[in-house]
């Protein structure tokens, strides 16, 4: 497995960076990272049936946490100053990323169509972004659950600095134990990957649930070109294995058409659906730059070893961004209901 010459430097196989053949199955695993959470649950993050086949023991929150809890200063080295892991907007390519990341969190927004006073659940809040910037410029009560400590620790600081405790609650929970509540708009951005093929149906019933009628569900996730079958899309490459074993333990990749055909036959109705493929491989060169111009600090926040694993992770993302080789959608739908969806006739108002 090769990549081409980044901002990284060179031609890099993942275990070369740390002087092993991570890819080569005999080897032994990193002990940078140990057997890893995905190989000792013996699957994806989300249980449902994947936990039925993989039988109990999996644990959710510790694969979470093996990705996201390497620690958020080494997350501050590369992200901006939001903290918003996931695809930027860039309105104009040369935008800088704090300025997309922003542009990215209003159009989430605007998609959403917050209004002030209303409730939004936000699935994978991560480091607080989209909640505090909702709550600040569209007025909404805002829930955010995230199932790493981190990630919460860092948000309920943030709401406090911001004094947005009336508005914005940050909770260390897996959002799947929430019920018997109704929310106005949910998002769930960058999330999706965690979920697994084989659980969208129970995920898109669980988000219906807490969506009250023609509430506005915005989905926003990576996903893989269909292949001609089912069974070959199934089948995924070999650097996706490595990637999955490595860095993002139970990530999986639908297609897009999976996606929404999985929210159509869980009661949502299709509004749009807009690719930001070139989108996300521009954010994810600049967090390679980024992460390689603080490479030093982040040898000493978590080790020399993870943090070339994380430079090649980041420089094979924009490279299969800039491919072409995977894509992202941000697609809007609604909890469907009878007569019209409260949407306005145009999108104009998105783009203004
Ligand atoms: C790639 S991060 C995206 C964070 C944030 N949405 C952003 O755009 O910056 C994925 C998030 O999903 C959260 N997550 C994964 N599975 C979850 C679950 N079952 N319940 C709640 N949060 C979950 C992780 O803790 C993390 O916050």
């Amino acid at each position: 497995m090769t990549w081409r010459r980044g901002p990284i430097g060179g031609h890099a196989r993942i275990g070369e960076a740390v002087g092993q053949d991570a890819c080569d199955p005999r080897a032994p695993r990193l002990s940078v990272f140990g057997p890893g959470p995905a190989a000792a649950a013996g699957g994806h993050a989300y249980t449902g049936v994947q936990a039925a086949k993989h039988g109990k023991g999996r644990d959710d929150k510790a694969q979470v946490q093996f990705h996201y809890d390497v620690s958020n200063a080494f997350y501050a080295l590369f992200l901006d100053p939001e903290m918003v892991y996931s695809c930027a907007y860039f309105r104009d390519w040369e935008a800088d990323l704090a300025t997309a990341q922003i542009a990215k969190l209003d159009m989430s927004c605007r998609k959403l169509r917050l209004r002030p006073g209303e409730t939004l659940l936000d699935i994978g809040c991560g480091w607080g972004g989209l909640v505090c910037h909702a709550a600040q410029h569209y007025g909404v009560r805002a829930h955010g659950v995230t199932l790493s400590e981190a990630q919460f620790d860092f948000a309920t600081k943030k709401v406090r600095r911001l004094g947005l405790e009336d508005s914005v609650a940050i909770e260390l929970r897996d959002f799947r134990d929430l019920s018997g509540i109704e929310f106005d708009k949910i998002a769930s951005i960058g999330m999706f990957e965690h979920v697994g093929l084989d659980n969208r149906d129970g995920y898109f019933r669980h988000i219906r649930s807490l969506l009250k009628p023609r509430g506005i569900y915005l989905h926003h996730a990576i996903a893989r070109p269909m292949k001609a079958t089912e069974k070959k899309f199934r089948k995924g490459s070999p650097e996706f294995r490595a990637l999955v074993k490595y860095i993002f333990p139970g990530g999986e990749l639908d297609h897009i058409g999976g996606s929404t055909d999985a929210m159509e036959r869980n009661g949502f109705e299709i509004h749009d659906t807009e690719g930001w493929r070139e989108h996300y491989g521009r954010t994810c060169r600049l967090w390679t730059e980024r992460l390689y111009a603080n490479r030093e600090a982040a040898y000493r926040e978590a080790g020399e070893a993870k943090t070339k694993i994380w430079l090649i992770y980041l420089a094979g993302c924009a490279l299969a961004f800039e491919r072409g080789t995977v894509g992202i959608f941000q697609t809007v739908a609604t909890k469907r209901a009878r007569g019209a969806s409260g949407l306005p006739p145009t999108r104009e108002d998105l783009y203004a």
